[in-house]
């Protein structure tokens, strides 16, 4: 398979992150009800002491927003930030300009994935879902061998809602991000790479694909349409 089939003529995932990098930090505070406590939450799941230098690498990084947020924790931390966006990237890279000699950029496609490094903790936001089911299960595997033993995965990512939950998880979000004040120009191209681009996978699916991998695997949060998925790799296998 190659590594964009499922993306409409026209426009790319990359060319539609890539047209949004300047505005994105501000939109997704209002575009992700919740935010705070996602976050927050994701990061007291972290299964290591804070002065521990971890090797972190973030799937889908865009601007570095969830690698700010380890960065606050965990001080010494390094990092490995991928994503198909150099634009994103950039704007992750001049956030981080104090502590270069410890990030690393990395412009490629989830859908090809492979390290030989190792890490402590992989993480993801908001990435995911913008690849096909085959391939999200493909990288779960991926993302278990790239993790030293007793490693963790925390991926926040949308859950598809089933039957009428969909409606009700789309016009909840409609809502939500009205009352916070987004501009409506920003809520239409929103809709736009939503319709476009996204490919969710039920709660259900999303768990199963990290057991099957060899993880433990839990949601350990969810504010609707949005998940924080916690994924260990037991310390020894077996
Ligand atoms: C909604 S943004 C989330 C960015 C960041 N993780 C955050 O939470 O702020 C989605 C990001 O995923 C990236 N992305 C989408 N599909 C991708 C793929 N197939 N491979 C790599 N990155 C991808 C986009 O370029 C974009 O930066």
């Amino acid at each position: 398979m190659t590594a964009r089939t499922h993306i409409p003529k026209g426009e790319t995932v990359d060319e539609a992150f890539s047209d949004v990098a300047h505005d994105y930090d501000q939109w997704v505070q209002k575009a992700l009800p919740g935010y705070n406590e996602i976050f927050d939450t994701a990061i007291e799941l972290i299964p290591y002491q804070p002065e521990k230098a971890i090797e972190v690498l973030d799937l889908g990084a865009g601007t570095g927003l969830f690698c700010k947020h380890v960065l606050e924790a965990f001080p010494n931390a390094s990092f490995v930030l991928y994503d198909l966006s150099d634009e994103m990237l950039e704007v992750a890279r001049k956030r981080f300009a104090a502590s270069a000699n410890r990030f690393e950029y990395i412009q490629g496609d989830l859908v090809q994935v492979r390290y030989r490094l190792k890490f402590d903790l992989v993480i993801s936001s908001m990435s995911i879902h913008h690849i096909g089911d085959q391939e999200k299960q493909v990288l779960c595997r991926r993302i278990y061998q790239t993790l030293r033993p007793g490693g963790a995965f925390i991926n926040v990512d949308q859950i598809k809602g089933v039957g009428r939950f969909g409606e009700l998880y789309w016009t909840t979000w409609l809502r939500k991000v009205r009352e916070a004040g987004a501009e409506e120009k920003h809520i239409q191209k929103s809709i736009d790479r939503r319709r476009k681009f996204d490919q969710d996978a039920s709660l259900l699916d999303q768990l199963d694909w990290m057991k099957m991998a060899g993880f433990q695997a839990d949601c350990m949060y969810k504010n609707y349409f949005v998940g924080v998925f916690l994924a260990l790799k037991p310390a020894r296998d077996g």
